[in-house]
């Protein structure tokens, strides 16, 4: 399997590709992988010739810096799960000084309001940093189909928007979200979790489903307060937020429409690890 470090290397190997024909599917991670990233390049496997993989921590859309530092890197790991799943998938893991080379900096973007909810509102500048590697992966890979999971629902309808405002010739391929037997959604960061809040996380699934079973009958309100209630005095698990909001426009709900898609979101941290998860309620 290749695995390449330089941008002018991945720019031949996609050259190559493109003059074969071939179709290529992008999917973007920050390593670390486990079963839900799997499950995208599955999905790209499946739906194009050849799948190129990126594994980079992008440092310009951490907004904590002990969060960047901790987050893990295991890129031999990594390139053992993926030579597991086909030979057709290409590996590309460059260096920060060669993306970003002497400044560490974010373009910024306007993402028609999205940025500002959510994620945007207690991760700042958090999208423009995703815009920007993103933005500069796409350059490079010019792939035909891109995979995205909806356990980052907000990020996903970015991406849409980057592509549409930017008009660039991709697919976006939205990925249900790939759990543990306990409800648990997969995270990178999950390996951080201290064995008592590890216990703890699934009540976070929990809550969204029963979130999900009130939504029929009760506002969006009054699911809301009772879900707030569920964490006020949870001895571990400290909520952040909770919204129930238009998947589209990502704007709360007030009133409900029964012609409009809802999703609920919430954060949560399990000691000084932010969980993030989501559920579509209709
Ligand atoms: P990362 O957190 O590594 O996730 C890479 C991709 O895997 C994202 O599209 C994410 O939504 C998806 N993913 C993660 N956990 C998942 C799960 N449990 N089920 C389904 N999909 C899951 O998201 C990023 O990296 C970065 O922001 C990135 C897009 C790579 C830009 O740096």
């Amino acid at each position: 399997m290749g695995v390449y470090s330089e941008k002018v290397e991945v720019e031949k190997v996609v050259t190559s590709f493109k003059e074969r024909g071939l179709s290529i599917g992008f999917v973007p991670t920050m390593g670390a992988l486990h079963q839900g990233h799997l499950a995208l390049v599955e999905n790209a496997l499946a739906n194009n010739d050849k799948v190129i993989v990126s594994v980079f921590v992008n440092p310009t859309q951490f907004n904590n810096l002990e969060d960047l530092e901790k987050y893990p890197r295991v890129l031999d790991e990594d390139v053992r799960l993926l030579e597991k799943l086909s030979s057709s998938i290409v590996v590309y893991a460059p260096t920060v000084e060669a993306v970003y080379a002497d400044k560490v900096k974010a373009e910024k973007f306007d993402f028609d309001g999205l940025e500002f909810e959510m994620e945007g509102r207690f991760r700042d500048g958090h999208f423009d940093g995703v815009g920007t590697i993103i933005k500069r992966f796409f350059e490079i890979i010019r792939p035909d189909n891109a995979y995205f999971g909806e356990k980052d629902f907000q990020q996903l309808q970015i991406i849409k928007k980057l592509v549409d405002k930017k008009k660039i010739p991709v697919t976006i391929v939205g990925c249900p979200i790939y759990r543990e037997s306990n409800g648990l959604a997969m995270s990178s960061r999950n390996v951080r979790l201290k064995p008592d809040y590890k216990k703890a996380a699934p009540f976070i699934f929990e809550i969204l489903k029963a979130a999900k079973a009130q939504f029929g009958t009760k506002s969006a309100n009054e699911v809301t307060v009772w879900v707030h209630a569920q964490f006020a005095n949870h001895p571990l698990l400290k909520m952040e937020y909770f919204i129930i909001a238009d998947e589209d426009t990502l704007k709360i709900v007030k009133r409900k429409s029964n012609k409009k898609a809802y999703r609920a979101f919430i954060a949560v941290y399990a000691d000084d690890i932010r969980l993030i998860d989501n559920i579509a309620l209709n």
